[in-house]
């Protein structure tokens, strides 16, 4: 009998294998969310994102791939699934480099708040800076606004005047996304100072990012600091569909630097762009709503069935598909 998965073997052209990966990663990402659904609003951080990562890495293991996680759920004696450096895939497709968050917004779901999603993303060895699960200053903007490293730390107001002249507008019509945190107060009272509006969101900065690259989004500019594996997962969504952004890694201590120094992270202050967070040839970048949020609507449970409301983009080809998936519960598990 032949091999179910030969079209995704080695042997076969890569363009037209990551084309049929692009599809499939999305049952990863739909299980995970799904999974994680059940527990919105339960008050329980580690039984919504156990679910998330236990239904991920099954359907994951599914994958006609050889992967390696090289963002995941923290380091191999602190997770015992999908930690750094775990092998994932049928291990019969190619060799993929794969950053993932099965519950990015773990705290969002257990008080079922917003922006609370499954994420995943794919890309050729070596693509992804191997982060450290430390925090990042991001900022991150739409398409055509020239991003140099040194605008992280320029005034705010010099990257709000070049979004608003991209954007043909007044700074006053800028939206600016921050994390909703003390460690921003001044961020937010600069930002004030322009005249432009701020959105505080209280978690989730992967869909902020991809929201402010995308310009048919309410977000322009995203900026402040958050989690360093979130900012490589959004750089990978980015180099799909457009935008720019700029990171340096933040440290609060030097157990935290000894875990990047591990990652092979010499230069502590280095300003990472686009391209060095994530590479931009080969990647595809997934992701499934698990609470209604600004990119996704999240899982709608009804008896027996569920909806899901997915996007997978794929940088090789810019193609951004935005996929409605009914599930009906009565012909397969949940
Ligand atoms: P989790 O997936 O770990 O719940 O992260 C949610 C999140 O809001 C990220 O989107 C963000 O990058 C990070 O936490 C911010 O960290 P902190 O809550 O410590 O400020």
């Amino acid at each position: 009998m032949s091999n179910m998965r030969d079209h995704l073997s080695p042997t076969v052209d890569p363009f037209l294998m990551d084309r049929s990966l692009t599809l499939e990663v999305i049952r990863v990402t739909e299980a995970a969310a799904l999974a994680a659904s059940t527990q919105v609003g339960r008050g329980d951080e580690d039984s919504a994102d156990k679910a998330a990562v236990d239904a991920m890495r099954r359907m994951l293991n599914e994958l006609g791939i050889n992967g390696t996680v090289v963002i995941g759920e923290g380091e191999r004696d602190e997770a015992p699934m999908l930690y750094i450096g775990e092998q994932v895939g049928s291990g019969d497709g190619p060799e993929v480099d794969i950053a993932l968050d099965p519950l990015e917004g773990t705290s969002i779901t257990a008080c079922g708040g917003q922006n609370a999603m499954a994420v995943l993303a794919m890309a050729d060895k070596g693509s992804f800076l191997y982060a450290p699960d430390v925090y990042m200053k991001k900022l991150a903007v739409r398409d055509g606004v020239d991003l140099k490293p040194e605008d992280l730390d320029a005034p705010i107001i010099n990257i709000l005047q070049k979004t608003a002249k991209s954007k043909g507008g007044k700074i006053e019509d800028l939206m600016v996304c921050i994390l909703d945190r003390p460690r921003h107060e001044e961020l937010i009272k600069e930002v004030r100072e322009t005249g432009a509006r701020i959105m505080l969101i209280q978690d989730g900065d992967v869909s902020a990012v991809i929201s402010a690259a995308d310009p048919a989004s309410a977000i322009d500019v995203y900026v402040g600091i958050g989690g360093a594996p979130e900012g490589v997962l959004a750089a990978a969504a980015l180099q799909c569909i457009g935008g720019d952004m700029v990171g340096r890694l933040v440290f609060r201590n030097d157990g935290e630097k000894a875990r990047a120094e591990k990652v092979g992270i010499k230069n502590f202050n280095k300003i990472y762009t686009l391209n060095e967070l994530a590479k931009p040839n080969n990647v595809i970048f997934a992701a499934t709503g698990v609470t209604d949020g600004t990119m996704l609507k999240g899982v709608h449970r009804y008896p027996n069935g569920a909806t899901t409301y997915s996007v997978v983009m794929r940088s090789k080809s810019g193609t951004v598909r935005r996929i409605e998936a009914q599930h009906d519960f009565t012909r397969k598990p949940a």
